[in-house]
């Protein structure tokens, strides 16, 4: 700890400041409390690289429930609350073995390296339609978020999921609605009601629309599982929106993380586009240095030891990817965005049973991207200076990204 780092207060980690910015927090965490009981959150925070690497692979955490949640809430909310959590319950990453690993198991073969390498072709048809549209209609100047990064990852979601032009609208403000629950950092009266309805109609289209049409990647994989009845329909539409809101939200922060930082560093944007250094590595050091989720959240299934804190079992254990990512143990001059350091260690994808199955998938779009802007837009100016962060309780929102072609 530095003389000058202010003392840790549980109450900032909800701090308008901390939310927009939580760097500053988890830094002072690293150095002050690394393993850190929230009250005010009610949860562990765990900040250090190494902690948070070993408890993402131990057995003694699980995925966490919203029964705690819930039992908290005043009666009238407990419902739709309950319908939500639910329907989180089904998605792999808030469950475990065997359904998770039922679901993985399925799912897996559409996403290894054959299988992305098959969509490749799709992906550069996808990237030049965005770019295109972005250069025709950003001029003067456009929201490289809003424009450019969200239209071509939900363009390749959509064409994965097998989703019909005139249902995207609809399926990009499940989506949104479905990502805004995620994100709020408490409770709220009326604070499920928009997942709610997300939910809702979301099952009824996948129950109904998609699973009888039987084209995507959804009804391929595990449209036969349904058929037999190994799976339910509720499973479908969970991992439908689980597909959905991981293709979409965290490829266009990360492309957006990326071009900020590359921009804000103008030695490295000219390295990259003169070919001297290669944009896999542009992309790795954007998930590193500010991944677009910051937490992995789980429970302990029993009581363990994280440094000299005793966790219990049932307490909530949130496992701090961004932090970890930023520890000066693990990654010299962690701070500062260096795409020269090539690939490293860093954890934005999770570890272990969890890890992204999505990925390779989400690497290639990056860098399928970032090269397309290069080639059509190579003008591109990034005014780093007004990008902002929206606040947001455990993910990174670029708003406004404003750029001018
Ligand atoms: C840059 C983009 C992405 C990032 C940073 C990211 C990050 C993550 C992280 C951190 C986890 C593990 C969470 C945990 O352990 O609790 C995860 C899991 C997952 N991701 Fe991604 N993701 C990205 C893109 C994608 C894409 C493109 C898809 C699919 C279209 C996807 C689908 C999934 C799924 C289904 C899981 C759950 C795996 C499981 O629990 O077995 N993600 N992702």
């Amino acid at each position: 700890m530095t003389s000058t780092e202010p003392l840790l207060r549980a109450e900032e980690i909800l701090d308008p400041a901390t939310l927009a910015d939580p760097y500053p927090f988890f830094t002072r965490l690293r150095a002050q409390d690394p393993v850190h009981w929230n009250e005010p959150t009610g949860s562990w925070y765990v900040a250090r690289y190494r902690d948070v690497h070993d408890l993402l692979t131990d057995p003694r955490l699980g995925a966490p429930t919203g029964d705690a949640l819930i039992a908290a809430l005043p009666p009238a909310e407990r419902a739709v609350y309950r319908t939500v959590e639910d329907f989180f319950a089904r998605w792999m990453v808030f469950s475990d073995p065997p359904h998770q690993l039922r679901i993985r198991t399925c799912l897996q073969r559409a996403f290894t390296p054959a299988a992305v390498a098959a969509f490749e072709p799709s992906l550069h048809r996808h990237a030049e339609r965005a770019v295109g549209a972005f250069a025709a209609s950003a001029a003067p100047a456009g929201d490289l978020i809003e424009d450019l990064a969200r239209p071509f990852a939900l363009d390749v979601v959509c064409d994965l999921l097998g989703i019909e032009a005139d249902e995207r609208a609809d399926v990009s403000a499940w989506s949104d609605a479905l990502m805004a629950y995620l994100s709020a950092a408490e409770p709220a009266p009326g604070g499920a009601d928009a997942a709610g309805l997300a939910v809702a109609e979301l099952t009824s289209y996948v129950s109904g629309t998609v699973l009888p049409r039987g084209r995507g990647l959804l009804a391929r994989t595990l449209g036969p599982g349904v058929a037999a009845g190994e799976l339910t329909t509720a499973d479908a539409a969970a991992t439908f929106a689980q597909l959905l809101t991981g293709g979409v939200e965290p490829v266009s922060t990360a492309a957006g993380v990326a071009l900020t930082a590359l921009h804000a560093a103008p030695e490295q944007l000219r390295d990259l586009r003169a070919g001297r250094l290669p944009y896999e590595h542009a992309v790795e050091e954007a998930l590193r240095f500010d991944p677009p989720f910051h937490f992995a959240p789980r429970q302990a299934r029993e009581t363990l030891q994280a440094g000299d804190r005793t966790i219990r079992a049932g307490d909530r254990v949130v496992l701090l990817l961004a932090s970890a990512n930023r520890d000066e143990r693990q990654f010299p001059r962690a701070g500062t965005y260096d795409a020269r350091r090539g690939p490293v260690p860093h954890l934005a994808f999770g570890r272990g049973g969890h890890y992204c199955i999505g990925g390779v998938l989400a690497r290639r779009q990056l860098v399928t991207l970032l090269r397309e802007l290069d080639r059509r837009v190579p003008d591109l100016r990034i005014d780093v200076s007004a990008v902002h962060r929206s606040p947001s309780f455990g993910s990174t929102v670029l708003r406004p990204t404003p750029c001018m072609v």
